[in-house]
C-alpha cells in the first residue's frame, strides 16, 4: 500500500480517494467496510472495491477496502 498515493482512487463508481478513507478511519471513527461507506459512499456502487471476492470486474482492481481497513483499523 505504500505504493499508493492518498490521491488514489480506490473506489471508482463513488470517486472516493485513499486520503479520503484513511480520513474517515483516523478522524471519523470508521472501522469496518460498512461504517467507511456510511462516510465516503466508498463500496456503495456495484461493491468490487470492497474486497477481491466481491471483485467481478476484468481487469480487477488494485487495491480493496478489506485490504485499508486491515492495515488502517487496529
Ligand atoms: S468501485 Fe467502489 S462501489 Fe464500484
Amino acid at each position: 500500500m505504500a505504493d499508493f498515493k492518498y490521491s488514489y482512487v480506490v473506489c471508482n463508481c463513488r470517486k472516493v480517494t485513499l486520503g479520503e478513507i484513511v480520513h474517515a478511519i483516523k478522524e471519523e471513527g470508521a472501522n469496518s467496510i460498512e461504517s467507511i461507506g456510511d462516510i465516503t459512499d466508498a463500496g456503495t456502487a456495484c461493491g468490487c472495491c470492497r474486497s477481491q471476492k466481491d471483485d467481478f470486474g476484468d481487469p480487477k482492481m488494485n487495491l480493496y477496502l478489506e485490504q485499508i481497513v486491515e492495515k488502517f483499523v487496529n
